[in-house]
């Protein structure tokens, strides 16, 4: 039988780190299985901190040349064309934001605005633009008829929005709990098993899951984010940082994991969003949840999203918290998805 001719979606990456470098060897490892379902993704740009580089080929840039190219190689290719120039003279679809999250939201921030601003569709995993400016961005994003896609912001590999906003959408969420950082999960997994702090500190950080400072993951910060965006995206909430309580998980001692344990109990880092008659109850805290609740079994690097729905009852979602080749999966479908409409 004949297959259908394959679509070409043209992407720009920004930031070639661990996620752009994983997401371009997915690429590649990928090329037959996109074939089959009729995609062909080139890539026609990469843009990192320091060097741009552009396809001159109409073909895409050869992605197995760029991973094999040392740094000082990437900056020989360089083009001088800003952002806002690439924006202009490349052709291509859909950016993929991939520039590391910051507190004022930038670089991620101004890219994802001006993609929109240029009728380019967005995929990202940055959270930082989301959590400041999410309805700002899906307004923009529909005044320019452009798709927004944030899947890996959330949860790893769990594709909560999708579940909840394609699968829920005649339903009504009261509650979700959930395991939202997998360092810290990590950490009191290994705890509960007998580690001291300092040992599955340095575990996790050798399985490469955690920044090299992991202070945002151990105080709570990184799942408080997470919040946030599940918050405003999933109940339509204009909820901001500093209305969570956010307590970390530095003070948790032996003695409580050992008293959680004789009560049948178990501590866990829970991530918690409540629909009150007075608002938003938002909370990222260490509890001793009972042996019952399935977030009490979520053990080491997962994650998982406990769903209290209005219509069917509990709902369950798990999954790898991180790691750039199982986001990098999350990254294509999001392509291809809105490939499909183009
Ligand atoms: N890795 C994961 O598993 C994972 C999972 C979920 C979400 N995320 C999020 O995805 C994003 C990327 O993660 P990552 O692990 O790939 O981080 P990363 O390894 O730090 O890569 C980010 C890249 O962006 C570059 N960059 C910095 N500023 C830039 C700018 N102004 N323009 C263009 N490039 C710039 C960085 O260059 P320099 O290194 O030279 O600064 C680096 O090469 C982050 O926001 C992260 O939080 C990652």
């Amino acid at each position: 039988m004949d297959r259908c001719p394959s679509k070409t979606i043209r992407i720009v990456l920004v930031g070639f780190g661990n996620l752009g470098r994983s997401l371009a060897q997915m690429l590649l490892e990928k090329e037959n299985h996109l074939k089959n379902l009729s995609f062909n993704i080139v890539v026609t740009g990469i843009i990192d901190i320091d060097y741009t580089i552009i396809d001159e080929t109409e073909q895409g840039l050869n992605l197995q040349e760029m991973l094999s190219l040392k740094n000082t190689e990437l900056l020989n290719r360089s083009v001088n064309l800003s952002f806002e120039e690439v924006l202009q003279q490349v052709p291509f679809d859909i950016l993929v934001e991939l520039t590391p999250s910051t507190p004022n939201g930038d670089p991620g921030l101004s890219h994802i605005e001006k993609a929109f601003q240029n009728k380019r569709h967005v995929v990202t995993s940055n959270k930082s633009p989301l959590v400041l400016k999410y309805h700002e961005l899906m307004d923009l994003a529909r005044q320019n008829g452009c798709e927004f896609r944030f899947e890996s912001t959330v949860g790893g590999v769990i594709p909560l929005f999708t579940t909840v906003q394609s699968g829920l959408a005649a339903n009504e969420i009261l509650k979700i709990e959930g395991i939202l950082n997998g360092t810290t999960n990590y950490i009191l997994t290994r705890l509960s098993e007998g580690s001291t702090y300092p040992q599955a500190l340095n575990e996790v950080k050798k399985l490469g899951f955690c920044e090299t400072n992991p202070t945002d993951d151990i105080s709570g910060l990184d799942a408080a984010r997470k919040l946030v965006i599940i918050a405003n995206v999933l109940l339509g909430t204009h909820l901001t940082l500093t209305e969570i309580k956010t307590h970390g998980i530095e003070a948790i001692s032996q003695a409580q994991i050992l008293e959680a344990h004789l009560n049948n109990q178990v501590i866990k880092h829970i991530a918690s969003l409540e629909v009150a008659n007075n608002g938003i109850q938002a909370s990222v805290e260490p509890k001793s949840i009972n042996l019952s609740n399935p977030l009490a079994h979520v053990n080491g690097i997962m994650n998982a999203i406990h769903i209290f729905t209005k219509y069917s009852g509990e709902i369950t979602l798990f999954g790898i918290g991180a790691g750039p080749k199982e986001v990098a999966t999350i990254l294509i479908s999001e392509i291809i998805s809105i490939g499909t409409k183009l």
